[in-house]
Protein backbone atom coordinates (compact mmCIF):
# COMPACT_ATOMS: atom_id res chain seq x y z
CA UNK A 1 0.00 0.00 0.00
CA UNK A 2 1.69 3.44 -1.34
CA UNK A 3 1.19 5.68 1.94
CA UNK A 4 3.71 7.16 3.75
CA UNK A 5 5.45 5.51 6.65
CA UNK A 6 2.95 5.71 8.95
CA UNK A 7 6.26 5.33 11.94
CA UNK A 8 8.09 8.06 10.51
CA UNK A 9 6.26 10.56 12.32
CA UNK A 10 8.81 12.67 14.77
CA UNK A 11 8.54 15.17 11.75
CA UNK A 12 4.93 15.64 12.19
CA UNK A 13 3.15 18.13 13.89
CA UNK A 14 0.89 16.91 17.21
CA UNK A 15 -2.70 17.01 15.22
CA UNK A 16 -1.23 15.30 12.41
CA UNK A 17 0.47 12.57 14.88
CA UNK A 18 -2.57 11.92 16.71
CA UNK A 19 -4.44 10.85 13.81
CA UNK A 20 -1.57 8.90 12.15
CA UNK A 21 0.91 7.16 14.40
CA UNK A 22 0.06 3.51 15.01
CA UNK A 23 -2.33 3.27 12.09
CA UNK A 24 -1.53 1.06 9.10
CA UNK A 25 -3.45 -0.42 6.28
CA UNK A 26 -4.57 -3.63 7.35
CA UNK A 27 -2.63 -5.88 4.89
CA UNK A 28 -5.47 -8.77 5.09
CA UNK A 29 -8.87 -6.38 4.55
CA UNK A 30 -7.20 -3.28 3.19
CA UNK A 31 -9.02 -1.47 6.18
CA UNK A 32 -7.61 2.50 6.63
CA UNK A 33 -7.76 1.75 10.29
CA UNK A 34 -6.38 -1.44 12.76
CA UNK A 35 -9.56 -3.28 12.67
CA UNK A 36 -10.53 -4.43 15.84
CA UNK A 37 -9.05 -8.57 16.50
CA UNK A 38 -10.77 -10.01 19.64
CA UNK A 39 -8.94 -13.59 19.03
CA UNK A 40 -7.20 -14.19 22.06
CA UNK A 41 -4.50 -16.80 19.76
CA UNK A 42 -3.00 -16.81 16.41
CA UNK A 43 -1.58 -19.77 14.04
CA UNK A 44 1.47 -21.07 14.96
CA UNK A 45 4.72 -21.36 12.46
CA UNK A 46 4.81 -24.98 11.14
CA UNK A 47 6.85 -25.75 13.85
CA UNK A 48 6.77 -23.85 16.33
CA UNK A 49 9.26 -25.71 19.29
CA UNK A 50 11.72 -22.54 19.20
CA UNK A 51 9.19 -20.16 19.86
CA UNK A 52 8.95 -17.85 23.40
CA UNK A 53 6.15 -18.22 24.91
CA UNK A 54 7.25 -14.94 27.14
CA UNK A 55 7.56 -12.93 23.60
CA UNK A 56 5.83 -9.73 23.11
CA UNK A 57 6.17 -10.02 19.59
CA UNK A 58 2.85 -10.73 18.98
CA UNK A 59 1.00 -13.39 16.57
CA UNK A 60 1.34 -15.67 19.83
CA UNK A 61 -1.43 -15.29 22.40
CA UNK A 62 -3.31 -12.02 23.43
CA UNK A 63 -1.75 -11.90 27.14
CA UNK A 64 1.49 -11.44 25.69
CA UNK A 65 0.50 -8.70 22.62
CA UNK A 66 -2.07 -8.03 20.17
CA UNK A 67 -2.80 -6.34 16.93
CA UNK A 68 -4.68 -3.61 19.02
CA UNK A 69 -2.40 -3.04 21.77
CA UNK A 70 0.47 -2.39 19.10
CA UNK A 71 -1.27 0.07 17.26
CA UNK A 72 -2.34 2.09 21.04
CA UNK A 73 1.49 1.41 21.60
CA UNK A 74 3.07 3.09 18.85
CA UNK A 75 0.62 5.97 18.75
CA UNK A 76 1.50 6.64 22.52
CA UNK A 77 4.84 6.59 22.19
CA UNK A 78 5.05 8.77 19.46
CA UNK A 79 2.73 11.00 21.17
CA UNK A 80 5.17 11.29 24.49
CA UNK A 81 8.17 11.29 22.36
CA UNK A 82 9.70 7.74 23.91
CA UNK A 83 10.86 4.95 22.64
CA UNK A 84 8.35 2.58 23.16
CA UNK A 85 5.07 2.14 25.61
CA UNK A 86 2.98 -0.24 27.12
CA UNK A 87 -0.53 -0.40 27.48
CA UNK A 88 -2.18 -1.86 30.19
CA UNK A 89 -5.56 -2.38 31.69
CA UNK A 90 -5.82 0.19 33.60
CA UNK A 91 -4.17 3.45 34.84
CA UNK A 92 -3.60 1.88 38.22
CA UNK A 93 -2.26 -1.80 36.23
CA UNK A 94 0.42 0.74 34.50
CA UNK A 95 1.53 2.14 38.33
CA UNK A 96 1.76 -1.19 39.66
CA UNK A 97 3.87 -2.47 36.63
CA UNK A 98 6.00 0.19 37.17
CA UNK A 99 6.77 -0.39 40.66
CA UNK A 100 6.58 -4.22 40.55
CA UNK A 101 8.91 -4.49 37.39
CA UNK A 102 11.15 -1.58 38.96
CA UNK A 103 11.61 -2.14 42.60
CA UNK A 104 13.04 -5.06 45.06
CA UNK A 105 12.94 -5.68 48.07
CA UNK A 106 14.79 -3.19 50.41
CA UNK A 107 14.45 -0.80 47.96
CA UNK A 108 13.32 2.93 48.94
CA UNK A 109 11.20 5.60 46.92
CA UNK A 110 10.71 8.97 47.66
CA UNK A 111 7.15 9.64 46.62
CA UNK A 112 5.04 13.18 46.07
CA UNK A 113 3.05 14.06 49.16
CA UNK A 114 -0.23 14.38 47.47
CA UNK A 115 -0.67 11.76 44.95
CA UNK A 116 -3.36 9.83 43.03
CA UNK A 117 -5.12 7.55 46.02
CA UNK A 118 -3.76 3.72 44.28
CA UNK A 119 -0.15 5.42 44.52
CA UNK A 120 -0.73 6.47 47.91
CA UNK A 121 -1.74 3.15 49.36
CA UNK A 122 1.08 0.93 46.66
CA UNK A 123 3.09 3.00 48.78
CA UNK A 124 1.83 3.58 52.46
CA UNK A 125 0.47 -0.28 52.64
CA UNK A 126 0.82 -2.53 50.03
CA UNK A 127 4.50 -2.57 48.86
CA UNK A 128 5.90 -1.88 52.14
CA UNK A 129 3.99 -4.80 53.97
CA UNK A 130 4.25 -7.26 51.37
CA UNK A 131 7.31 -6.33 49.59
CA UNK A 132 9.49 -4.07 51.49
CA UNK A 133 9.65 -1.42 50.10
CA UNK A 134 10.47 1.59 51.67
CA UNK A 135 8.77 4.60 50.80
CA UNK A 136 9.47 8.35 52.10
CA UNK A 137 6.63 11.28 51.72
CA UNK A 138 7.80 14.65 51.06
CA UNK A 139 6.72 17.78 49.44
CA UNK A 140 7.95 17.28 45.89
CA UNK A 141 8.22 21.16 44.97
CA UNK A 142 10.34 21.74 47.81
CA UNK A 143 13.58 20.48 45.66
CA UNK A 144 15.35 20.71 49.24
CA UNK A 145 13.56 18.63 50.67
CA UNK A 146 13.43 16.07 48.09
CA UNK A 147 16.96 15.44 48.15
CA UNK A 148 17.56 15.66 51.69
CA UNK A 149 15.30 12.53 51.42
CA UNK A 150 17.05 10.48 49.00
CA UNK A 151 19.29 7.60 50.16
CA UNK A 152 21.83 5.10 48.53
CA UNK A 153 18.84 2.74 48.40
CA UNK A 154 16.43 5.24 46.75
CA UNK A 155 15.42 3.66 43.35
CA UNK A 156 12.62 5.39 41.89
CA UNK A 157 11.31 9.05 42.43
CA UNK A 158 7.39 8.96 42.14
CA UNK A 159 5.20 12.24 41.26
CA UNK A 160 2.36 13.70 39.16
CA UNK A 161 3.31 16.35 37.34
CA UNK A 162 0.15 18.69 38.24
CA UNK A 163 -1.05 16.18 41.28
CA UNK A 164 -4.34 14.93 42.70
CA UNK A 165 -6.41 16.65 44.00
CA UNK A 166 -4.17 19.85 44.98
CA UNK A 167 -3.02 20.87 41.31
CA UNK A 168 0.35 20.58 43.21
CA UNK A 169 2.95 21.03 40.33
CA UNK A 170 6.14 19.20 39.98
CA UNK A 171 9.02 21.38 38.08
CA UNK A 172 10.01 17.61 36.18
CA UNK A 173 13.50 19.12 34.90
CA UNK A 174 14.30 20.07 39.01
CA UNK A 175 13.24 16.45 39.85
CA UNK A 176 15.42 14.35 36.93
CA UNK A 177 18.63 15.80 38.13
CA UNK A 178 17.82 15.13 41.71
CA UNK A 179 16.87 11.35 40.66
CA UNK A 180 19.70 10.96 38.31
CA UNK A 181 22.33 12.10 40.83
CA UNK A 182 21.48 9.67 43.37
CA UNK A 183 21.21 6.92 40.62
CA UNK A 184 17.73 6.82 40.67
CA UNK A 185 14.45 7.07 38.04
CA UNK A 186 12.10 9.84 37.52
CA UNK A 187 8.59 8.19 37.59
CA UNK A 188 5.99 10.91 36.09
CA UNK A 189 2.16 10.32 35.81
CA UNK A 190 1.19 12.64 33.54
CA UNK A 191 -2.74 11.82 33.55
CA UNK A 192 -3.67 15.29 34.42
CA UNK A 193 -0.79 16.68 31.47
CA UNK A 194 -1.25 15.01 28.41
CA UNK A 195 0.52 15.36 25.37
CA UNK A 196 1.22 17.27 23.55
CA UNK A 197 0.31 19.36 26.27
CA UNK A 198 3.06 18.33 27.90
CA UNK A 199 5.91 15.81 27.21
CA UNK A 200 7.59 14.60 29.96
CA UNK A 201 10.35 12.58 28.50
CA UNK A 202 11.39 16.13 27.33
CA UNK A 203 12.00 17.59 30.15
CA UNK A 204 13.84 14.38 31.75
CA UNK A 205 11.67 11.55 33.41
CA UNK A 206 12.65 8.39 32.70
CA UNK A 207 9.05 6.56 32.55
CA UNK A 208 6.01 8.59 32.20
CA UNK A 209 2.70 6.90 33.47
CA UNK A 210 -1.50 6.90 32.03
CA UNK A 211 -4.81 6.88 32.93
CA UNK A 212 -5.83 5.93 29.26
CA UNK A 213 -9.35 6.14 30.95
CA UNK A 214 -9.38 9.96 31.11
CA UNK A 215 -7.78 12.37 28.38
CA UNK A 216 -6.03 10.05 26.23
CA UNK A 217 -9.78 8.26 25.55
CA UNK A 218 -11.69 11.03 26.35
CA UNK A 219 -15.00 9.86 26.19
CA UNK A 220 -15.64 7.92 29.35
CA UNK A 221 -16.09 4.69 27.75
CA UNK A 222 -13.15 2.78 28.20
CA UNK A 223 -10.35 1.74 30.65
CA UNK A 224 -6.55 1.71 30.07
CA UNK A 225 -2.91 2.48 31.62
CA UNK A 226 0.48 3.10 29.91
CA UNK A 227 3.71 3.38 30.56
CA UNK A 228 5.91 5.14 27.76
CA UNK A 229 9.93 5.43 28.08
CA UNK A 230 13.15 3.89 26.67
CA UNK A 231 13.11 0.88 25.46
CA UNK A 232 15.53 -0.66 27.88
CA UNK A 233 12.72 0.05 30.72
CA UNK A 234 9.65 -0.31 28.95
CA UNK A 235 10.61 -4.13 27.75
CA UNK A 236 11.05 -5.30 31.34
CA UNK A 237 7.36 -3.85 32.46
CA UNK A 238 5.99 -5.92 29.33
CA UNK A 239 7.47 -9.41 30.03
CA UNK A 240 7.12 -8.93 33.84
CA UNK A 241 3.77 -6.90 34.54
CA UNK A 242 1.81 -8.00 31.34
CA UNK A 243 2.85 -11.30 29.69
CA UNK A 244 3.53 -13.01 33.20
CA UNK A 245 1.70 -10.81 35.86
CA UNK A 246 -1.19 -10.26 32.88
CA UNK A 247 -2.30 -6.26 33.34
CA UNK A 248 -2.89 -6.62 29.58
CA UNK A 249 -4.94 -4.46 27.98
CA UNK A 250 -8.29 -5.80 26.56
CA UNK A 251 -8.15 -5.46 22.50
CA UNK A 252 -12.00 -3.61 22.40
CA UNK A 253 -10.24 -1.26 24.76
CA UNK A 254 -7.34 -0.82 23.21
CA UNK A 255 -9.21 -0.26 19.81
CA UNK A 256 -11.38 2.11 21.81
CA UNK A 257 -8.68 4.43 23.14
CA UNK A 258 -7.02 4.60 19.56
CA UNK A 259 -10.53 6.27 18.01
CA UNK A 260 -10.57 8.65 21.17
CA UNK A 261 -7.12 9.57 21.30
CA UNK A 262 -7.00 11.05 17.34
CA UNK A 263 -8.91 14.37 18.89
CA UNK A 264 -6.55 14.08 21.92
CA UNK A 265 -5.08 17.15 20.68
CA UNK A 266 -8.02 19.19 19.46
CA UNK A 267 -9.99 18.22 22.77
CA UNK A 268 -7.02 19.42 24.86
CA UNK A 269 -6.97 22.94 22.98
CA UNK A 270 -10.18 23.47 23.83
CA UNK A 271 -10.18 22.01 27.72
CA UNK A 272 -7.06 24.27 28.58
CA UNK A 273 -8.89 27.76 26.94
CA UNK A 274 -11.63 26.80 28.99
CA UNK A 275 -10.39 25.98 32.58
CA UNK A 276 -9.05 29.43 33.44
CA UNK A 277 -11.59 31.54 32.79
CA UNK A 278 -13.96 29.24 35.04
CA UNK A 279 -11.01 29.13 37.84
CA UNK A 280 -11.12 33.21 37.27
CA UNK A 281 -14.50 32.97 37.61
CA UNK A 282 -14.30 31.35 40.96
CA UNK A 283 -12.07 33.32 42.39
CA UNK A 284 -13.65 36.16 41.67
CA UNK A 285 -16.70 35.13 43.70
CA UNK A 286 -16.91 35.91 47.59
CA UNK A 287 -19.18 32.86 47.93
CA UNK A 288 -16.03 30.46 46.74
CA UNK A 289 -13.54 30.09 49.92
CA UNK A 290 -10.16 28.63 47.41
CA UNK A 291 -9.61 27.43 44.37
CA UNK A 292 -6.37 25.44 43.28
CA UNK A 293 -5.64 25.64 40.01
CA UNK A 294 -2.05 26.16 38.17
CA UNK A 295 -3.03 29.22 36.03
CA UNK A 296 -3.84 31.61 38.90
CA UNK A 297 -1.19 33.88 39.85
CA UNK A 298 -2.20 32.46 43.66
CA UNK A 299 -1.24 29.54 42.78
CA UNK A 300 1.88 28.69 44.47
CA UNK A 301 3.72 26.83 41.94
CA UNK A 302 2.31 29.37 39.04
CA UNK A 303 5.46 30.16 37.53
CA UNK A 304 6.64 26.41 37.79
CA UNK A 305 3.42 25.51 35.64
CA UNK A 306 4.43 29.02 33.39
CA UNK A 307 7.63 27.98 32.52
CA UNK A 308 7.28 23.79 32.26
CA UNK A 309 4.08 24.12 30.18
CA UNK A 310 5.21 26.72 27.99
CA UNK A 311 2.44 28.85 27.80
CA UNK A 312 0.42 25.81 26.37
CA UNK A 313 -2.03 25.96 29.20
CA UNK A 314 -1.84 24.91 33.07
CA UNK A 315 -4.38 21.53 32.70
CA UNK A 316 -8.35 21.61 32.94
CA UNK A 317 -8.00 20.31 36.72
CA UNK A 318 -9.20 22.18 39.59
CA UNK A 319 -10.48 21.79 43.08
CA UNK A 320 -12.04 24.54 45.05
CA UNK A 321 -14.61 25.01 47.84
CA UNK A 322 -17.79 26.82 48.39
CA UNK A 323 -17.59 29.08 51.50
CA UNK A 324 -19.21 27.15 53.99
CA UNK A 325 -19.28 23.48 55.25
CA UNK A 326 -20.19 19.69 54.02
CA UNK A 327 -23.35 20.35 53.40
CA UNK A 328 -22.54 23.87 51.35
CA UNK A 329 -20.36 21.68 49.35
CA UNK A 330 -23.31 19.05 48.82
CA UNK A 331 -25.83 21.37 48.33
CA UNK A 332 -23.84 23.39 45.62
CA UNK A 333 -22.96 19.94 44.04
CA UNK A 334 -26.62 19.05 44.05
CA UNK A 335 -27.38 22.83 42.16
CA UNK A 336 -25.38 22.13 39.41
CA UNK A 337 -27.71 21.07 36.14
CA UNK A 338 -24.61 20.28 33.53
CA UNK A 339 -21.56 19.36 35.83
CA UNK A 340 -22.58 15.97 36.80
CA UNK A 341 -21.25 14.55 40.35
CA UNK A 342 -19.33 11.29 39.75
CA UNK A 343 -15.81 10.77 39.36
CA UNK A 344 -12.83 10.33 36.88
CA UNK A 345 -11.86 13.24 34.93
CA UNK A 346 -10.66 14.29 31.65
CA UNK A 347 -13.93 13.16 30.11
CA UNK A 348 -15.96 14.89 27.40
CA UNK A 349 -18.44 15.81 29.80
CA UNK A 350 -17.42 18.18 32.80
CA UNK A 351 -17.87 15.93 36.61
CA UNK A 352 -16.91 17.23 39.58
CA UNK A 353 -16.89 15.20 43.10
CA UNK A 354 -16.72 16.24 46.78
CA UNK A 355 -13.84 15.09 48.59
CA UNK A 356 -14.65 15.37 52.33
CA UNK A 357 -11.88 16.93 54.44
CA UNK A 358 -10.70 14.07 57.06
CA UNK A 359 -9.19 11.07 56.09
CA UNK A 360 -5.02 10.43 55.94
CA UNK A 361 -4.18 11.49 52.58
CA UNK A 362 -5.67 15.07 53.39
CA UNK A 363 -3.49 15.75 56.46
CA UNK A 364 -0.62 16.12 53.14
CA UNK A 365 -3.08 18.95 51.68
CA UNK A 366 -2.90 22.63 51.98
CA UNK A 367 -4.96 24.32 54.54
CA UNK A 368 -8.53 25.29 52.60
CA UNK A 369 -8.60 21.88 51.97
CA UNK A 370 -8.37 20.29 55.31
CA UNK A 371 -10.58 23.20 56.30
CA UNK A 372 -13.14 23.00 53.60
CA UNK A 373 -13.05 20.17 52.23
CA UNK A 374 -12.60 20.08 48.31
CA UNK A 375 -14.35 19.83 45.10
CA UNK A 376 -12.33 18.68 42.10
CA UNK A 377 -13.27 19.29 39.02
CA UNK A 378 -12.81 18.16 35.87
CA UNK A 379 -13.34 21.36 32.96
CA UNK A 380 -14.94 19.10 29.85
CA UNK A 381 -15.69 20.18 26.72
CA UNK A 382 -18.95 22.20 27.06
CA UNK A 383 -19.07 25.73 26.03
CA UNK A 384 -17.76 27.72 28.28
CA UNK A 385 -20.37 30.37 28.72
CA UNK A 386 -22.75 27.21 29.75
CA UNK A 387 -20.01 26.15 32.17
CA UNK A 388 -19.94 28.96 33.63
CA UNK A 389 -23.53 30.06 33.74
CA UNK A 390 -24.12 26.63 35.59
CA UNK A 391 -21.32 27.67 38.25
CA UNK A 392 -22.84 30.57 38.68
CA UNK A 393 -26.52 29.49 38.93
CA UNK A 394 -25.58 26.66 41.54
CA UNK A 395 -23.97 29.63 43.52
CA UNK A 396 -27.35 31.67 43.10
CA UNK A 397 -28.92 28.78 44.40
CA UNK A 398 -26.89 27.51 47.41
CA UNK A 399 -26.31 30.80 48.97
CA UNK A 400 -29.60 32.03 48.38
CA UNK A 401 -31.45 29.28 50.14
CA UNK A 402 -28.91 29.91 53.73
C1 LIG B 1 -3.31 10.78 38.44
C2 LIG B 1 -3.98 9.45 38.25
N1 LIG B 1 -3.23 8.38 38.04
C3 LIG B 1 -3.79 7.15 37.89
C4 LIG B 1 -5.15 6.98 37.97
C5 LIG B 1 -5.72 5.60 37.86
O1 LIG B 1 -6.28 5.37 36.62
P1 LIG B 1 -7.36 4.22 36.36
O2 LIG B 1 -8.62 4.63 37.02
O3 LIG B 1 -7.42 4.15 34.86
O4 LIG B 1 -6.82 2.95 36.96
C6 LIG B 1 -5.97 8.08 38.18
C7 LIG B 1 -7.43 7.90 38.29
O5 LIG B 1 -8.15 8.80 38.65
C8 LIG B 1 -5.37 9.35 38.33
O6 LIG B 1 -6.10 10.44 38.57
Amino acid sequence: MTRPDKHETRTLSDLSLAVHAGNDIDPGTRALRTPLVMANSYALPDDPSAISWSSTEGGLYTRNTGANQVALQRKLAALDEGEDAVALASGVAALHAVFFTHLRSGDHVVVADATYEATYKLFTDLLPRKYGVEATFVDIADADAVRAAVRPATRLVVTEAIANPTTKVSDVAALAEIAHAAGALLVVDSTFTPPPFYRPLRDGADLVVHSLTKYVNGHGDAMGGAVVGRRELVQPIKDEAMVDVGGVISPFNAWQITRGSVTLPLRLRQHLATAPVLAETLEADPRVAFVAFPGLASHPQHEVAERQFGGRGFGAMMAFAVDGDADAQNRFVANLRLITSAVSLGHDESLIVHVGAEGPRVRAYPEPFRRYGHLRFSVGLEDVEDLRADLLAALDATFDAR
